[in-house]
């Protein structure tokens, strides 16, 4: 159960980070909102490691990566413990509207706050770290060896641990994980205003050379 990551969400993000933990020899339990039935292609796609589970079980691993959309967080995590358990933040305040086959996508008021501090809110006891919300979910599940270096993700948190479990999932997984500071710092991070979304960084070079 050590080595499990549990991911809420089995969307483009959810499938990115579990590419990602699969990659980092992690076993991976994959759950969404109509069942583990419906997931049978996406794990036989994720190969070894993975497997589809219900919300109960990704929710018991050590590490929850929640990707779900923004204004489906209440539901998806109300209602249990988190006590102590770490929680990779991944949402951006975003809402997808599809009118008539037309996709839009638009912004959530969040009142000038930090995103992962609302997150948090609805999280009582659990350790959240902000990561992955920065790149599109196509570019995240690539192969972070890119440009002769590793891709760099930022994660941002108060848990000390609970960023460095958070680190070694995506430096396992070829990435540079750089740790940005506390949660407020995670508004360097955030969508639309933060400095880092939509911006591929890679490190050439090993730290410290
Ligand atoms: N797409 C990107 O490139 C991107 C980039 C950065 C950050 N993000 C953020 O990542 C999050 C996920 O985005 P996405 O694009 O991956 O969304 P998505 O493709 O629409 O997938 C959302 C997933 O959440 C599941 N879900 C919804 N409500 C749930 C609930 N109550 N309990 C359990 N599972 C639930 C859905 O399950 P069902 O299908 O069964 O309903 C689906 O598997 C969002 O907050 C988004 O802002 C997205």
């Amino acid at each position: 159960v050590s080595n499990t990551v549990g991911i809420i969400g089995a969307g483009n993000i959810g499938q990115a980070i579990a590419k990602i933990a699969v990659r980092a020899g992690r076993q991976v339990v994959i759950a969404n909102s109509r069942g583990p039935e419906s997931l049978t292609d996406v794990v036989a796609a994720l190969g070894d490691g993975a497997s589809a589970g219900t919300f109960d079980d990704a929710a018991a691993a050590p590490i929850v990566v929640l990707a779900v959309p923004w204004d489906r967080v209440g539901d998806a995590v109300a209602g249990r413990s988190w006590d102590g358990r770490i929680v990779v933040d991944t949402t951006n305040p975003l809402k997808l509207t599809i009118t008539d086959g037309v996709p839009e996508v638009s912004m959530i008021d969040v009142g000038g706050r930090v995103t992962t501090e609302i997150v948090a809110e609805q999280l009582p006891g659990a350790r959240v770290v902000k990561a992955g919300n920065t790149l599109p979910a196509a570019r995240l599940g690539e192969d972070p060896s890119q440009e002769g270096g590793r891709r760099i993700i930022f994660v941002s948190g108060d848990d000390d641990e609970a960023k460095a479990a958070v680190a070694s999932l995506f430096d396992d997984a070829g990435f540079r994980a750089i740790d940005l500071g506390d949660v407020a710092a995670s508004r360097l991070q955030q969508v639309p205003d933060g400095v880092f979304p939509g911006r591929t960084f890679v490190e050439v070079g090993e730290a410290g050379e």
